[in-house]
Formats: C-alpha cells, structure tokens, sequence
C-alpha cells in the first residue's frame, strides 16, 4: 500500500467519498462546517486504485482528524492513514489529535480506542442540531443503530513518535 499527500486531482474523489459516506460535501465538527475535499490529507493506493483518504485540519497545537474512510476494511488502510495524519501533525507541532465520530459507529470506536484515543466527550442528542444543517444524515448508521450522539476522542501526541517517550 502507497500513502501519499492529497493533491489536487483526487480532490474531486474525495468530494464523491465525502458525499457517500456524511450526505454531503461537508463534514461538521463542533458547528464548524469543513469541507473535506479543500482539506490537506493523505490517499491511500494499492496497485495503483485509490483504497483510502483521510483529511486533518490542524489549528495551533492541535489537529483535527476531519474523515478518514477505509474502502478495504481490516486490511490496513486505516492504520496507515492515521499514521500519516498522526506524524504530519507531529511535524506542524501539534501536542494533540482530536475526532468526532457517532454513536453507532462501533467499528471506529474500537479501533481509535485501539490506537490510544479516549473518549473525552459525549453530546446525547448531538446529531439533531448537526441534522439541522444537513438533512441528509441517515436516521439509522452502522448495524441498524440509530445515529444520536455525537462523540469527542482525543490522543496526546509524543512529539518523539510512537514508541519513545520524552523524559
Ligand atoms: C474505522 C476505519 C477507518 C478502520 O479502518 P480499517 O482500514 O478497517 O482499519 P485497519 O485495517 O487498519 O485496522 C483494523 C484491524 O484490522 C487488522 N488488519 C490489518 N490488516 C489486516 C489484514 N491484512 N488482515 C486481517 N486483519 C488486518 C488490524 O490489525 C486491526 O486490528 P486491531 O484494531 O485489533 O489492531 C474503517 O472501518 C472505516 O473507514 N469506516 C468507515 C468510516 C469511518 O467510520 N471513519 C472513522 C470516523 S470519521
């Protein structure tokens, strides 16, 4: 697998992943509205196809990761992405990483919380407002499972990378 920074022809892929997977161009975190596809980010390739992206938005010491969207599930592809995110933000100086991801989304939770993220805030109810803006948002998302709330992760970053810690 190939991970390399997001340019400017995948950005209308990105648009076409963005609007499959949230029911429009747009991603909102927090009331903010961002757009994926204007977004820095990494594509994740194999044998040349397009397998994965992910899009961060890095704000003082801190980075947001705003999508990430594995097309090939349990292969790799997200673990790789994140990677990426994870050391660019590393490089622009950021001490944290943060993501919003709902309440159905068990898959996500699992493997964020596998990768050092803990859930530091639950909104009950947080999709009603995000609905408002987007009525496009599906009532029911992964396994049948109503999308209600919204939840935060957070990860610390070492600014050694994993597998050091600063002392
Ligand atoms: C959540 C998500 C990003 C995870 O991505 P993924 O590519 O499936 O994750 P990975 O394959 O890297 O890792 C998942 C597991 O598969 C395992 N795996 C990796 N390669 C593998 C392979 N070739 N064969 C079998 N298992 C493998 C990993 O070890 C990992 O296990 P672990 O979590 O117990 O360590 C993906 O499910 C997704 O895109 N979901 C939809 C969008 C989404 O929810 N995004 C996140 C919120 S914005």
């Amino acid at each position: 697998m190939l991970i390399s920074d997001l340019s400017a022809s995948d950005r209308t892929w990105v648009r076409e992943r963005t609007e499959l997977l949230f029911g429009g161009d747009t991603v909102v975190s927090r009331d903010i509205v961002h757009v994926p596809a204007d977004l820095p980010g990494f594509i994740a390739r194999e044998g040349g196809e397009r397998v994965g992206l992910a899009t961060f938005k890095v704000e003082g010491a801190v980075c947001e990761l705003v999508t990430l969207d594995a097309l090939c599930q349990w292969c790799g592809v997200g673990t790789g992405l994140l990677e990426a995110v994870e050391k660019a933000a590393r490089a622009a100086g950021c001490a944290r990483m943060w993501l919003i991801t709902t309440n159905d989304n068990i898959d996500a939770l699992r493997f964020f919380q596998k990768r050092g993220y803990q859930i530091t805030c639950v909104r009950p109810d947080g999709m009603q407002a995000i609905r408002a803006l987007k009525p496009g948002i599906p009532e029911t998302g992964h396994y049948d499972i109503p999308v209600r709330d919204e939840i935060e992760m957070e990860k610390p970053l070492d600014a050694a990378g994993p597998g050091w810690r600063v002392v």
